[in-house]
């Protein structure tokens, strides 16, 4: 039997009205790049991150690499990050100039192991990218302590964890600032690429602004060289109907891991486990096994 990855017309025929009224209003208002639909989801999303500031932009890998740039990382820089992770997070860190420091991940939780960090930090190193991976937060408590003593910024990589929890605060609400994807697979997902960065700091959140619209203060006032990285209206209506059932779709990825948990329990494998300190949400339910085995690929 084949099971796919994910199937975004289920999800899409539960809210098919909400959907295409959400695309319609912005091709009435012709809002399509910037604008109020952008201005709507950003404030809810920074709401919902319980941060000060969001902006959004055009993937989730944008929105790292000009956090990154707004923390003021680049060339001759190091950044620490998982060893386990998406390619984007690395992506991000070189193409700011810097150089990638690979930490060891935890072979609990997945995610960076907080007691090997400081082995890696040399007198280059600028942050500190804990990804939040599969849908578990790292451990950030000891990562914040680490990163306050050697004066490090911390991004945390949120592209897989809208909504999880760490110790009770939303994923998002804990470093200097997040990066979240919402390709449309993830648990928060638009129709197409799109991304966004969570802050309270202004003035890193005025200066993603700034890099992601070709560094544009008004018409024709470019402060700088930037990026055409902004956020369409379309994909943040959309946004702003789906991120409504985000906290009820998250809880049926957690009755559906329990289930596995239980399905599974008795097999020769490895099930996730929640992290004393996580509220997890499951954007991927990874199982180990103890040996290589070769996965026949049946789709095509
Ligand atoms: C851990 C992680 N970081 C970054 C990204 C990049 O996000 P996007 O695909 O929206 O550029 C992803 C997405 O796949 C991811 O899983």
């Amino acid at each position: 039997m084949k099971v796919p990855f994910v199937d975004l017309k289920v999800q899409y025929e539960s809210m098919r009205d909400e959907i295409v009224n959400a695309i319609l209003s912005v091709v009435e208002d012709t809002a399509f790049v910037g604008g109020k639909y952008v201005k709507v989801f950003e404030e809810e999303f920074a709401a919902y991150c319980n941060r000060k500031y969001a902006v959004g932009v055009g993937s989730g890998t944008s929105a790292l690499q000009l956090a990154l740039i707004a923390l003021g990382i680049g060339r001759g820089d190091e950044v620490i990050t998982a060893a386990h992770t998406f390619i984007a997070t690395t992506e991000a860190i070189t193409h700011t100039g810097a150089e990638v420091k690979l930490v060891d991940i935890d072979p609990e939780s997945y995610t960076i192991d907080p007691g090997k960090i400081e082995a890696a930090i040399t007198k280059r190193t600028k942050a500190i990218i804990p990804v939040h991976l599969y849908g578990q937060a790292a451990d950030m408590d000891p990562i914040l302590e680490i990163a306050a003593r050697y004066g490090l910024k911390v991004l945390e990589d949120a592209a897989q964890a809208h909504g999880a929890e760490y110790k009770g605060k939303k994923v998002g609400s804990l470093g200097d600032a997040a990066a979240f994807s919402f390709y449309p697979a993830k648990n928060l997902g638009a129709y197409g690429d799109a991304g966004i960065v969570v802050t309270d700091d202004r003035e890193v959140a005025d200066k993603i602004r700034l890099y992601s619209n070709h560094g544009r203060r008004s018409a024709n006032d470019h402060a700088v060289e930037g990026f055409n990285e902004r956020l369409d209206g379309i994909q943040a209506s959309i946004l702003s109907a789906k991120l409504k059932r985000l906290n009820q779709w998250n809880e049926r990825r957690r009755e559906a891991a329990a289930r596995y948990d239980e399905l599974l329990e008795d097999l020769p494998v490895t099930t996730p486990r929640e992290m004393p300190y996580a509220k997890h949400v499951y954007h991927l339910y990874v199982v180990r096994i103890g040996r290589k085995v070769h996965i026949q690929w049946l789709s095509r």
